[in-house]
Protein backbone atom coordinates (compact mmCIF):
# COMPACT_ATOMS: atom_id res chain seq x y z
CA UNK A 1 0.00 0.00 0.00
CA UNK A 2 1.31 3.44 -0.41
CA UNK A 3 0.89 4.55 2.94
CA UNK A 4 2.00 8.51 3.92
CA UNK A 5 4.20 8.82 7.06
CA UNK A 6 1.98 10.80 8.48
CA UNK A 7 -1.56 12.88 8.85
CA UNK A 8 -3.58 15.44 10.02
CA UNK A 9 -6.41 14.73 12.08
CA UNK A 10 -8.97 17.26 12.40
CA UNK A 11 -11.64 16.72 15.45
CA UNK A 12 -15.05 17.74 14.67
CA UNK A 13 -16.99 15.90 16.87
CA UNK A 14 -17.51 19.15 19.25
CA UNK A 15 -19.39 20.42 15.76
CA UNK A 16 -20.33 17.82 13.83
CA UNK A 17 -21.66 15.69 16.80
CA UNK A 18 -22.26 18.46 19.29
CA UNK A 19 -24.75 20.34 16.90
CA UNK A 20 -27.45 16.90 16.24
CA UNK A 21 -27.53 15.83 20.03
CA UNK A 22 -31.08 15.97 21.23
CA UNK A 23 -30.72 17.77 24.35
CA UNK A 24 -28.05 20.72 24.71
CA UNK A 25 -24.48 20.32 26.12
CA UNK A 26 -23.65 22.81 28.76
CA UNK A 27 -20.88 25.01 27.42
CA UNK A 28 -18.52 23.78 30.65
CA UNK A 29 -18.73 19.91 29.36
CA UNK A 30 -17.86 21.19 25.91
CA UNK A 31 -14.88 23.53 27.04
CA UNK A 32 -13.99 20.86 28.86
CA UNK A 33 -14.18 18.24 25.93
CA UNK A 34 -12.31 20.76 23.34
CA UNK A 35 -9.45 20.87 26.27
CA UNK A 36 -9.17 17.23 26.72
CA UNK A 37 -8.78 16.75 22.81
CA UNK A 38 -5.87 19.30 23.12
CA UNK A 39 -4.31 17.51 25.96
CA UNK A 40 -3.82 14.42 23.91
CA UNK A 41 -2.40 16.10 21.12
CA UNK A 42 -5.08 16.85 18.46
CA UNK A 43 -3.38 18.94 16.31
CA UNK A 44 -6.30 20.67 14.76
CA UNK A 45 -9.99 20.78 16.16
CA UNK A 46 -13.45 22.54 14.65
CA UNK A 47 -14.69 23.42 17.84
CA UNK A 48 -18.13 24.60 16.98
CA UNK A 49 -19.77 26.66 14.14
CA UNK A 50 -21.15 30.22 13.80
CA UNK A 51 -24.42 30.04 12.40
CA UNK A 52 -27.81 31.22 13.26
CA UNK A 53 -28.54 30.09 16.50
CA UNK A 54 -32.17 29.17 15.54
CA UNK A 55 -31.27 27.41 12.99
CA UNK A 56 -28.23 25.04 15.41
CA UNK A 57 -29.67 25.80 18.87
CA UNK A 58 -26.94 22.99 20.32
CA UNK A 59 -24.63 25.39 19.21
CA UNK A 60 -25.90 28.62 19.90
CA UNK A 61 -22.84 29.12 23.18
CA UNK A 62 -20.11 29.09 20.40
CA UNK A 63 -18.53 32.84 21.44
CA UNK A 64 -18.54 31.26 25.14
CA UNK A 65 -16.87 28.23 24.15
CA UNK A 66 -14.16 29.72 22.07
CA UNK A 67 -13.33 32.29 24.66
CA UNK A 68 -13.01 30.16 27.20
CA UNK A 69 -11.29 26.61 26.34
CA UNK A 70 -7.64 26.84 27.11
CA UNK A 71 -5.12 27.52 24.00
CA UNK A 72 -2.52 24.69 23.01
CA UNK A 73 0.23 26.24 21.35
CA UNK A 74 0.10 22.95 19.09
CA UNK A 75 -2.99 23.03 18.03
CA UNK A 76 -5.17 25.02 15.96
CA UNK A 77 -8.97 25.70 16.62
CA UNK A 78 -11.67 26.40 13.87
CA UNK A 79 -14.83 26.76 13.50
CA UNK A 80 -17.52 26.17 10.73
CA UNK A 81 -19.24 29.32 9.26
CA UNK A 82 -21.67 29.43 6.09
CA UNK A 83 -21.09 33.23 5.59
CA UNK A 84 -19.61 36.06 6.31
CA UNK A 85 -21.90 36.75 9.27
CA UNK A 86 -20.26 33.64 11.08
CA UNK A 87 -17.25 34.92 10.20
CA UNK A 88 -16.79 37.77 11.58
CA UNK A 89 -18.76 36.35 14.56
CA UNK A 90 -15.26 33.80 14.45
CA UNK A 91 -12.66 36.06 13.76
CA UNK A 92 -14.03 38.32 16.72
CA UNK A 93 -14.02 35.04 19.17
CA UNK A 94 -10.35 34.45 17.84
CA UNK A 95 -10.71 31.12 15.56
CA UNK A 96 -7.26 30.14 13.75
CA UNK A 97 -9.15 29.14 11.04
CA UNK A 98 -12.78 29.24 9.35
CA UNK A 99 -14.23 26.34 7.45
CA UNK A 100 -16.62 27.22 4.68
CA UNK A 101 -19.83 24.90 3.94
CA UNK A 102 -21.29 24.76 0.65
CA UNK A 103 -23.10 21.80 -1.07
CA UNK A 104 -22.12 19.65 -4.53
CA UNK A 105 -25.90 19.47 -4.63
CA UNK A 106 -28.64 22.68 -4.61
CA UNK A 107 -30.97 20.74 -2.70
CA UNK A 108 -28.81 19.83 0.32
CA UNK A 109 -27.32 23.43 0.21
CA UNK A 110 -30.88 25.08 -0.17
CA UNK A 111 -31.82 22.41 2.63
CA UNK A 112 -28.48 23.49 4.95
CA UNK A 113 -28.19 27.01 4.72
CA UNK A 114 -31.45 28.47 2.92
CA UNK A 115 -29.07 29.61 -0.29
CA UNK A 116 -28.78 28.23 -4.14
CA UNK A 117 -24.75 27.30 -4.69
CA UNK A 118 -24.35 30.53 -6.32
CA UNK A 119 -25.33 32.80 -3.63
CA UNK A 120 -23.31 30.25 -1.13
CA UNK A 121 -20.50 31.07 -3.11
CA UNK A 122 -21.11 34.82 -2.79
CA UNK A 123 -21.20 35.18 0.46
CA UNK A 124 -18.08 32.47 0.66
CA UNK A 125 -16.17 35.26 -1.28
CA UNK A 126 -17.33 37.65 1.57
CA UNK A 127 -16.14 35.05 4.31
CA UNK A 128 -12.26 35.03 2.17
CA UNK A 129 -12.12 38.97 2.52
CA UNK A 130 -12.71 38.76 6.49
CA UNK A 131 -10.46 35.99 7.01
CA UNK A 132 -7.77 37.50 4.55
CA UNK A 133 -8.59 40.81 6.94
CA UNK A 134 -7.95 38.88 9.65
CA UNK A 135 -5.12 36.92 9.01
CA UNK A 136 -7.06 33.50 9.87
CA UNK A 137 -6.23 30.38 7.38
CA UNK A 138 -9.30 29.28 4.89
CA UNK A 139 -10.39 25.62 4.83
CA UNK A 140 -13.23 25.23 2.68
CA UNK A 141 -15.55 22.28 3.00
CA UNK A 142 -17.99 20.62 -0.10
CA UNK A 143 -20.93 19.23 1.79
CA UNK A 144 -22.69 15.85 -0.43
CA UNK A 145 -19.73 15.51 -2.69
CA UNK A 146 -19.95 11.92 -3.44
CA UNK A 147 -24.03 12.10 -3.16
CA UNK A 148 -27.16 13.74 -1.94
CA UNK A 149 -29.64 12.22 0.18
CA UNK A 150 -32.08 14.23 -1.73
CA UNK A 151 -30.70 14.38 -5.66
CA UNK A 152 -28.57 10.51 -5.11
CA UNK A 153 -25.48 10.88 -7.55
CA UNK A 154 -23.62 14.40 -8.06
CA UNK A 155 -22.61 14.33 -11.05
CA UNK A 156 -18.32 14.26 -11.04
CA UNK A 157 -18.25 17.52 -13.34
CA UNK A 158 -21.00 19.31 -10.85
CA UNK A 159 -18.43 18.55 -7.50
CA UNK A 160 -15.80 19.66 -10.34
CA UNK A 161 -17.62 22.96 -10.99
CA UNK A 162 -18.26 23.81 -7.43
CA UNK A 163 -14.28 23.23 -6.46
CA UNK A 164 -13.32 25.61 -9.83
CA UNK A 165 -15.58 28.16 -7.73
CA UNK A 166 -14.04 27.81 -4.65
CA UNK A 167 -10.79 28.29 -6.60
CA UNK A 168 -11.96 30.93 -8.48
CA UNK A 169 -12.85 32.89 -5.18
CA UNK A 170 -9.36 31.92 -3.48
CA UNK A 171 -10.15 28.93 -1.91
CA UNK A 172 -6.43 26.98 -1.76
CA UNK A 173 -8.05 23.37 0.86
CA UNK A 174 -10.74 22.05 -0.07
CA UNK A 175 -12.56 19.45 2.11
CA UNK A 176 -14.92 16.97 0.51
CA UNK A 177 -17.31 15.65 2.51
CA UNK A 178 -19.22 12.47 2.15
CA UNK A 179 -22.39 13.89 3.96
CA UNK A 180 -24.50 10.73 4.29
CA UNK A 181 -21.63 8.28 3.83
CA UNK A 182 -22.39 6.89 0.67
CA UNK A 183 -19.14 7.02 -1.04
CA UNK A 184 -17.57 3.74 -1.52
CA UNK A 185 -13.44 3.20 -2.03
CA UNK A 186 -13.19 3.35 -5.54
CA UNK A 187 -15.04 6.43 -5.79
CA UNK A 188 -13.15 7.88 -3.42
CA UNK A 189 -10.21 7.04 -5.49
CA UNK A 190 -11.77 8.27 -8.75
CA UNK A 191 -12.96 11.52 -7.51
CA UNK A 192 -10.13 12.59 -6.19
CA UNK A 193 -7.52 11.02 -8.99
CA UNK A 194 -9.74 13.54 -10.61
CA UNK A 195 -9.50 16.60 -8.66
CA UNK A 196 -6.15 15.82 -7.35
CA UNK A 197 -5.07 16.45 -11.53
CA UNK A 198 -7.10 19.12 -12.29
CA UNK A 199 -6.15 21.80 -9.25
CA UNK A 200 -2.83 20.68 -8.52
CA UNK A 201 -2.36 22.80 -5.91
CA UNK A 202 -5.12 22.96 -4.03
CA UNK A 203 -4.47 20.72 -0.08
CA UNK A 204 -7.48 18.27 0.63
CA UNK A 205 -9.23 17.06 3.22
CA UNK A 206 -11.24 14.21 3.12
CA UNK A 207 -14.87 14.50 5.58
CA UNK A 208 -16.37 10.70 6.02
CA UNK A 209 -19.59 9.56 7.69
CA UNK A 210 -19.18 5.98 8.96
CA UNK A 211 -23.09 5.25 8.34
CA UNK A 212 -22.21 2.34 5.72
CA UNK A 213 -19.42 1.12 7.07
CA UNK A 214 -16.83 2.61 4.57
CA UNK A 215 -15.52 5.61 6.33
CA UNK A 216 -11.87 3.95 6.89
CA UNK A 217 -11.87 2.13 3.37
CA UNK A 218 -12.66 5.46 2.10
CA UNK A 219 -10.02 7.49 3.91
CA UNK A 220 -7.10 4.04 2.46
CA UNK A 221 -8.63 4.73 -0.98
CA UNK A 222 -7.65 8.92 -0.49
CA UNK A 223 -4.23 8.21 1.50
CA UNK A 224 -3.57 6.00 -1.98
CA UNK A 225 -4.28 9.06 -3.64
CA UNK A 226 -1.63 11.07 -1.66
CA UNK A 227 -4.37 12.96 0.64
CA UNK A 228 -2.97 13.15 4.46
CA UNK A 229 -5.54 15.33 5.61
CA UNK A 230 -8.71 13.77 7.47
CA UNK A 231 -11.60 14.74 9.60
CA UNK A 232 -13.08 12.50 12.45
CA UNK A 233 -15.34 12.58 15.68
CA UNK A 234 -14.46 11.71 18.98
CA UNK A 235 -16.18 8.13 19.85
CA UNK A 236 -17.87 8.46 16.26
CA UNK A 237 -20.36 11.13 17.04
CA UNK A 238 -21.51 13.14 14.44
CA UNK A 239 -24.47 14.10 11.43
CA UNK A 240 -25.93 16.41 9.60
CA UNK A 241 -29.39 18.21 11.14
CA UNK A 242 -30.36 18.62 7.50
CA UNK A 243 -29.21 15.58 5.45
CA UNK A 244 -31.76 12.69 6.11
CA UNK A 245 -30.01 9.30 6.86
CA UNK A 246 -26.58 11.48 8.32
CA UNK A 247 -25.59 9.31 11.50
CA UNK A 248 -21.75 9.56 12.68
CA UNK A 249 -18.45 10.56 11.69
CA UNK A 250 -15.49 8.06 11.35
CA UNK A 251 -14.73 7.34 14.74
CA UNK A 252 -11.14 9.55 16.00
CA UNK A 253 -9.65 6.71 17.85
CA UNK A 254 -10.82 3.94 15.98
CA UNK A 255 -9.14 5.76 12.74
CA UNK A 256 -5.84 6.96 14.64
CA UNK A 257 -5.52 3.23 16.39
CA UNK A 258 -5.86 2.24 12.49
CA UNK A 259 -2.64 4.50 11.44
CA UNK A 260 -0.86 3.82 13.78
CA UNK A 261 -1.50 0.17 13.76
CA UNK A 262 0.22 0.97 10.17
CA UNK A 263 2.49 3.03 11.16
CA UNK A 264 1.07 6.11 10.04
CA UNK A 265 2.14 8.98 12.67
CA UNK A 266 -0.63 11.57 13.79
CA UNK A 267 0.89 13.28 16.77
CA UNK A 268 -2.24 12.28 19.14
CA UNK A 269 -1.81 9.95 22.41
CA UNK A 270 -3.76 7.48 21.51
CA UNK A 271 -4.59 6.44 25.06
CA UNK A 272 -5.76 9.65 25.53
CA UNK A 273 -8.18 10.06 23.01
CA UNK A 274 -9.72 7.05 24.38
CA UNK A 275 -9.98 8.34 27.49
CA UNK A 276 -11.70 11.49 26.06
CA UNK A 277 -13.87 9.10 24.50
CA UNK A 278 -15.41 7.36 26.95
CA UNK A 279 -15.63 11.21 29.20
CA UNK A 280 -18.07 12.27 26.03
CA UNK A 281 -19.62 8.70 26.13
CA UNK A 282 -20.78 9.93 29.89
CA UNK A 283 -21.77 13.27 28.57
CA UNK A 284 -23.76 12.58 26.23
CA UNK A 285 -25.12 9.43 28.69
CA UNK A 286 -25.64 6.78 25.43
CA UNK A 287 -23.42 4.12 24.07
CA UNK A 288 -21.46 5.73 21.31
CA UNK A 289 -20.03 3.55 18.01
CA UNK A 290 -16.79 3.43 18.93
CA UNK A 291 -15.00 0.31 18.47
CA UNK A 292 -11.72 0.21 19.65
CA UNK A 293 -12.92 1.66 23.33
CA UNK A 294 -15.06 -1.10 23.89
CA UNK A 295 -12.32 -3.99 22.52
CA UNK A 296 -9.06 -2.17 23.31
CA UNK A 297 -6.23 -1.67 21.20
CA UNK A 298 -4.70 -4.77 19.04
CA UNK A 299 -1.99 -4.82 21.13
CA UNK A 300 -4.00 -6.02 24.16
CA UNK A 301 -3.85 -9.50 25.69
CA UNK A 302 -5.85 -11.46 27.77
CA UNK A 303 -4.83 -14.01 30.37
CA UNK A 304 -4.91 -17.68 29.51
CA UNK A 305 -7.63 -19.78 30.36
CA UNK A 306 -7.15 -22.80 33.18
CA UNK A 307 -4.93 -25.44 32.42
CA UNK A 308 -4.35 -24.13 28.94
CA UNK A 309 -0.68 -23.10 29.77
CA UNK A 310 0.55 -26.34 31.27
CA UNK A 311 -0.46 -28.08 28.31
CA UNK A 312 1.33 -25.63 25.63
CA UNK A 313 4.31 -27.12 23.47
CA UNK A 314 7.82 -26.17 25.16
N1 LIG B 1 -24.80 33.78 12.81
C1 LIG B 1 -25.82 34.38 13.47
N2 LIG B 1 -26.86 34.98 12.87
C2 LIG B 1 -26.88 34.97 11.53
C3 LIG B 1 -25.88 34.35 10.79
C4 LIG B 1 -24.80 33.73 11.47
N3 LIG B 1 -23.79 33.11 10.83
N4 LIG B 1 -26.15 34.49 9.48
C5 LIG B 1 -27.29 35.17 9.40
N5 LIG B 1 -27.74 35.48 10.64
C6 LIG B 1 -28.93 36.25 10.98
C7 LIG B 1 -29.02 37.55 10.24
O1 LIG B 1 -28.32 38.55 10.93
C8 LIG B 1 -30.50 37.81 10.22
O2 LIG B 1 -30.88 38.28 11.49
P1 LIG B 1 -32.08 39.33 11.64
O3 LIG B 1 -33.29 38.59 11.16
O4 LIG B 1 -32.07 39.59 13.12
O5 LIG B 1 -31.70 40.47 10.80
C9 LIG B 1 -31.07 36.41 10.06
O6 LIG B 1 -30.05 35.52 10.53
C10 LIG B 1 -31.45 36.04 8.67
O7 LIG B 1 -30.34 36.22 7.80
P2 LIG B 1 -30.23 35.45 6.42
O8 LIG B 1 -28.94 35.80 5.78
O9 LIG B 1 -31.49 35.68 5.64
O10 LIG B 1 -30.12 33.96 6.90
P3 LIG B 1 -31.12 32.76 6.68
O11 LIG B 1 -32.27 32.86 7.58
O12 LIG B 1 -31.36 32.55 5.23
O13 LIG B 1 -30.20 31.55 7.20
C11 LIG B 1 -28.01 30.62 7.49
C12 LIG B 1 -28.98 31.24 6.53
C13 LIG B 1 -26.83 30.15 6.67
C14 LIG B 1 -27.56 31.65 8.51
C15 LIG B 1 -28.70 29.42 8.23
O14 LIG B 1 -29.37 28.61 7.31
C16 LIG B 1 -27.73 28.60 9.01
O15 LIG B 1 -27.22 29.05 10.04
N6 LIG B 1 -27.41 27.37 8.57
C17 LIG B 1 -26.43 26.55 9.25
C18 LIG B 1 -26.68 25.13 8.93
C19 LIG B 1 -25.70 24.23 9.64
O16 LIG B 1 -25.00 24.58 10.58
N7 LIG B 1 -25.67 22.99 9.16
C20 LIG B 1 -24.86 21.97 9.73
C21 LIG B 1 -23.45 22.03 9.35
S1 LIG B 1 -23.08 21.50 7.71
ZN1 LIG C 1 -20.14 15.98 8.53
Amino acid sequence: MKLPVRVTICEVGTRDGFQIEPDFIPSALKVAVVDLLSAAGVPRIEVTSFVHPKVVPQLRDAEEVMAKIRRRPGTRYAALVPNEKGAVRAVDAGVDAVHTVVSASESHNLANVNMTIAESIEKLAAVMRVAERAKVEVGCGISTSFGCPFEGEVPLRQLESVVHRLVDIGASAVGLADTTGVANPRQVGHVLGHLMARFPRVRWTLHTHDTRAMAIPNILAAMECGVTHFDSSIGGLGGCPFAPGASGNVCSEDLVHCLHAMGVETGIDLDGLIAVSKRVQEIVARPLPGQVMKAGTFTRRYPLPDGVAARLPK
